[in-house]
């Protein structure tokens, strides 16, 4: 890479993002088609890419920007993109390439790609190479500079990568544009120390670091001012926050603390690592109405075989003695998991303890996904024989299983009230809401409802979505 590609651009100074916001609203506004600059932000990604977007939004807006979704009329576009498998990527390859045209037609338009895919340095190289209508690349480390880094590449007029800056400081006080005005994310930790051997996270986002105690707190009280009824505590593992801290503040006390302010919201979190997971945590769930009786536990496999070699640090039995105890002690618990089929070395017979094991806990859905080998893991150096079709028979066959067991799950449904709350309006009319659970139930009633909690019983089970009507 040239000497322009790894710019270290040392701006740990909070100001510099109001002063360089400042000076970029008059230039965007000069370069704009429009009366205002209009942005596109499109995420890629789980929940932490979309918490990074609200800041990206934050920051736009402070620059005076409206917000698109047409690529056609905006001045600003950033891809904010997802690593964690193959599939993704190509997806934004294939998205970012389709822009070129739109560029050509719009020459003073600004294309900027972040996120974990340019966390990369193979992927940020062959980005800068392939696609040279794109001004601006930055990594996850770098979202603090986005202001800095957009001054830079329009007033220097040239291209920037900016990445690989994991200084393991947390950048508070960045303004956030939030997307839902009801249901929100609340990060409270950053990075991963795991080390999944399959996983490309630990790379692209950094090591594990906790944000103090009292800002969460404030943020979240923030957030119930502001309206907010359901509030998710995001990490990549939840379990082990506040290892980073002095305090060394448990997220149990945590959970509780945020539980326990007042106001009429649902709390919940995710990434559980089964691995860090206490009865403490298990047992602040259950004593808390407000925290959803729904975990979302990601055991990966089965097999204790390829746990191992997925470097998960639990076992089955370990796995379900979490899950009796959570069940005897949360009602009406709602699990939820991530798999992964077809792991180097998985044998069918290894996926058949995946698939007993599915069986035995009746998780209420599963996020499943076919093995897919990261650059840089440990995984994808593993002997792999098993033919990607075959794989996919084994996720199909998966699937089957699931939908019995979320279908006999609804069914056990039918006839009981819920507390939902309403997401939105279908085209036909009809409400979306979500229970407790995590599960959606749809029913007739007036769109004021939206936002706002209701007693909903349901009336019929279809497939995984039920029906209902309000009591
Ligand atoms: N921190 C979370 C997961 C984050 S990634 C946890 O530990 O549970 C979300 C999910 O993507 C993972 O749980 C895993 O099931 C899946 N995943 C990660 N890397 C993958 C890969 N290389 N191929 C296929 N699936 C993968
Ligand atoms: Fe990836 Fe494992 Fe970290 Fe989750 S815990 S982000 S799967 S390395
Ligand atoms: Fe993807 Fe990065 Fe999340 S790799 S899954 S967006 S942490």
């Amino acid at each position: 890479m040239d000497n322009q590609l790894n710019q270290n651009l040392n701006t740990a100074d909070l100001n510099g993002i109001h002063e360089y916001s400042e000076l970029l609203s008059d230039i965007l506004k000069f370069r704009a088609r429009g009366e205002v600059p209009m942005a596109l932000v499109r995420t890629y990604g789980c929940q932490q890419n979309v918490a990074d977007s609200e800041k990206l939004k934050g920051m736009l807006k402070e620059m005076g920007c409206d917000f698109t979704e047409d690529e056609n009329e905006a001045d600003i576009i950033i891809f904010n993109t997802c690593a964690i498998r193959e599939h993704a990527e190509d997806r934004v390859f294939g998205n970012v390439g389709a822009l070129k045209n739109i560029k050509r037609r719009h020459p003073s338009l600004i294309i900027a790609l972040c996120g974990c895919m340019m966390e990369q340095e193979h992927i940020a190289e062959r980005i800068y190479k392939s696609f040279s209508f794109v001004s601006l690349v930055f990594g996850t480390h770098e979202i603090h500079n986005f202001p800095k880094l957009l001054y830079s590449t329009i007033t220097e007029n040239h291209r920037i990568v900016a990445r690989g800056n994991d200084d393991g400081i947390i950048h508070e006080n960045i303004p956030t544009l939030r997307d839902g005005t009801f249901k929100g994310w609340l990060s409270i930790m950053y990075g991963c120390n795991n080390f999944c051997t399959y996983c490309i996270v630990p790379y692209v986002r950094g090591r594990e670091r906790s944000r103090e105690p009292e800002v969460i707190m404030q943020e979240a009280r923030d957030m119930i001012a502001a309206g907010y009824k359901d509030i998710t505590l995001l990490g990549q593992n939840v379990n082990s926050y506040g290892k980073t801290l002095e305090s060394k503040k448990t997220f149990a006390s945590l959970l509780a603390d945020i539980a326990e302010l007042d106001g009429d919201f649902r709390l919940r979190f995710m990434t559980s690592h089964p691995k860090d997971l206490s009865n403490e945590l298990i047992d602040v769930i259950a004593s808390h109405d407000k925290i959803c009786n729904h975990i979302h536990l990601p055991f990966q496999s089965g097999s204790d075989r390829i746990l191992k070699l997925m470097n998960r640090h639990y076992d089955r039995k370990r796995y379900m003695e979490i899950v009796n105890y959570a069940k005897e002690k949360i009602p009406n618990l709602s699990l939820t998991s991530d798999i992964i089929v077809g792991f180097p070395g998985e044998t069918y017979e290894d996926f058949q303890q995946t698939l007993s094991l599915i069986k035995e806990v009746e998780y209420t859905s599963l996020f499943t996904f076919i093995f897919s080998p990261r650059v840089g893991t440990p995984a994808a150096k593993m002997d792999d024989p098993i033919p990607y079709e075959e794989k996919s028979k084994w996720f199909s066959e998966l699937l089957k299983v699931q939908e019995e067991i979320a279908a006999k799950r609804c069914e056990s449904m039918v006839s009981k009230t819920y507390r939902v709350l309403v997401e939105s309006a279908k085209p036909n009319g009809e409400l979306t809401s979500r229970t407790e659970e995590n599960i959606i139930v749809e029913f007739e009633g007036s769109e004021d409802l939206i936002g706002t909690f209701q007693n909903v019983e349901v009336t019929k089970a279809r497939n995984w979505i039920l029906k209902g009507k309000l009591v």
